[in-house]
């Protein structure tokens, strides 16, 4: 994870280069630091917690042509400003930003000798191995890229040399030309609009303010410009308190851009033949993602004669004998930049299978791998809780599991229902699961998957102790659990086997527990309630379900005085193994 800005060209304030590190604060957030050029020296600076503090350590004054910058999520050391980026070079000639993994650190390290290096962190070997290696700046840079093995995208510079040395490898890294010169950034939206170069794996790019070169394997190479679609607006709260609450009150907006866009998708023959010649069908994705999978495999398996299967992506890629070359893989990611999505994506290229993204950000890694991209038209998500992109999942999958789509009414069931649904309940219901010890949310079938993500949702924003379980499960271990400082939700969606929930309920309520059923269904009994509206089809009631968990998940980390957009330990983007 990390995030990553470079700039060089006209003087300008560095807080305008921090303005767009802020854009990427959504990829770490627990230090930031700065470093640019001064009279040939290096001035570094960095600050533990989010940009705001570094950029309230900025003088308003201060001016760079050249500057790096960076906001980390710690993999290899702890969370202090010694260990944030930039990493300086031990002679103080060289100062890097790195987002990714340098595996091969601690060799390179040991090398050089301990004593020269003064953090934690896997980074800072790339600024040492800068000054172990002699020759040419440029040299050495290609050098040093050569030694390394990992993840990474690298920006670094050099205190006697105005130019950014850039390299990417599994990491994302682009490169947009401003008026004020030219900036490198993890994101593309840090370029306001502006077209960009996407580095390639494997690739090098050297710039001072007047030029850009690209290199491959130390040679000048050639690269083409991407236009840049990326929505300036997706990135502004308006009226809301927080992109988690935005993005939630989105999904209405989302479903009918879905219905709109996949009506005329199906109607394409790569589409149409999506499972040709297909016996299995793998889905793979992780966290939230991974519980859409889920749903796409039961909606996939009750609907064509196939075998699909869904697998967590840092499993799939450890398991041989899964994919074969007649398996359709099918990869779900809202960034496209999640490490271990990606490498089941590489896995799956090299047998020989054929890969289908279901993915959010047109321009990812993800998607340009994939043989096929089935687009999620959900705009940007920032908050860190994945809401609305999760709903675009299940509609997506929805429509994917529905045969002959165009003619069944498909489309217009998903724009009726966008206009119903609604993620309120009752707000009572906020502070009692403030003040319980243990929260659990339970379901039958689709309403099982959708209590294991309603609590994800509620532990990764509110740290409260959150379980999702088949509701049929619960007499198997954990009940042991329940007691009357534990709040259950139950989900029913489903009339055939609502009663069979409801037992579950009686058994909780008897050991003491406070229940809320979330239901479509005319039911009673001695439980709060949350009405959820009927849908068209048993598959869109599993978004009805989703969105007052969302919605509870959000308001009770606000109760709490948590920053729901940016939870603690965790990133946007997972880019990292
Ligand atoms: O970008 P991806 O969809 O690949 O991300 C996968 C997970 O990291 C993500 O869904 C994560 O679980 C969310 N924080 C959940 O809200």
């Amino acid at each position: 994870m990390c995030g990553i800005v470079g700039y060089v060209g006209k003087n300008i304030s560095v807080k305008k280069i921090l303005a767009k590190l802020q854009n990427l604060e959504y990829r770490g957030y627990d230090s930031a630091g700065f470093a640019y050029i001064k009279n040939n020296n290096i001035v570094c600076r960095k600050k533990v917690g989010q940009i705001v503090n570094l950029i309230n350590a900025t003088n308003d004054q201060e001016q760079a042509d050249i500057c790096i910058c960076h906001t980390r999520w710690a993999t290899h050391g702890k969370v202090c400003e010694n260990n944030a980026h930039p990493q300086v070079s031990y002679n103080n000639n060289f100062a890097v930003v790195h987002n990714g993994i340098i595996e091969n650190y601690n060799q390179i390290k040991e090398k050089i000798g301990i004593n020269k290096f003064s953090s934690q962190t896997d980074s800072e070997v790339i600024a040492n191995l800068m000054e172990e290696i002699s020759g040419a700046i440029e040299t050495r840079f290609f050098e040093m890229l050569k030694k390394i093995s990992g993840s990474y995208a690298i920006c670094l510079i050099e205190r006697s040399s105005k130019k950014l040395y850039v390299a990417k490898n599994k990491s994302p890294l682009y490169i947009s030309q401003t008026e004020d010169g030219y900036f490198v950034a993890s994101d593309i939206s840090c370029f306001e609009g502006n077209d960009y170069y996407s580095l390639e794996d494997g690739m090098c790019a050297i710039i001072d303010k007047d030029n850009l070169k690209f290199y491959k394997d130390s040679k000048p190479c050639k690269l083409q410009k991407t236009k840049n679609i990326y929505h300036i607006d997706d990135i502004k709260l308006s009226k809301f308190s927080h992109f988690m609450q935005k993005e939630i009150a989105e999904t209405p907006q989302i479903l009918f851009n879905i219905a709109k866009t996949y009506s005329k998708l199906v109607e394409t023959i790569k589409y149409k033949n999506l499972f040709n010649n297909i016996k299995n069908v793998v889905l793979s994705g992780c966290g939230t993602a991974f519980h859409a999978c889920l749903l796409g495999e039961e909606w996939i398996n009750d609907t064509y004669n196939l075998n699909a299967r869904a697998y967590i992506a840092s499993e799939l890629r450890y398991k041989e004998n899964i994919i074969d070359k007649n398996t359709l893989v099918l990869l779900v990611s809202q960034s496209g930049e999640t490490a271990d999505t990606l490498a089941v994506m590489n896995m799956a290229k090299e047998i020989g299978a054929k890969v289908v993204a279901m993915t959010n950000i047109e321009y990812s890694t993800l998607a340009g791998g994939a043989d096929f991209v089935l687009p999620l038209c959900a705009g940007q998500e920032i908050g860190v809780a994945s809401t609305k992109v999760y709903s675009a999942m299940l509609a997506v999958f929805y429509i994917l599991s529905t045969k002959n789509a165009k003619n069944t009414g498909c489309f217009n069931k998903i724009i009726t229902f966008s206009r119903q649904i609604s993620a309120k309940f009752d707000k009572n219901i906020i502070e009692i699961v403030q003040k319980s010890k243990r929260v659990f949310f339970i379901g039958r079938g689709y309403d099982g998957i959708t209590a294991q993500e309603g609590a994800l949702k509620l532990k990764e924003i509110t740290y409260k102790d959150a379980c999702g379980y088949y509701a049929g499960e619960l007499k198997h271990g954990t009940i042991a659990l329940v007691d009357e400082n534990t709040i259950v939700f139950a989900i029913i969606t489903n009339k055939n086997i609502a009663a069979k929930t409801l037992n579950a309920v009686e058994e909780v309520c008897s050991r003491g527990a406070k229940v809320v059923v979330l239901t479509d269904q005319n039911l009673s009994g001695n439980f709060n309630y949350i009405k959820l509206q009927t849908a068209a089809d048993e598959k869109l009631a599993a978004i009805a379900a989703v969105l007052p968990l969302q919605s509870l998940a959000y308001e009770v980390a606000v109760k709490c005085g948590f920053n729901p957009d940016r939870p603690r330990n965790l990133a946007k983007s997972v880019t990292v193994e």
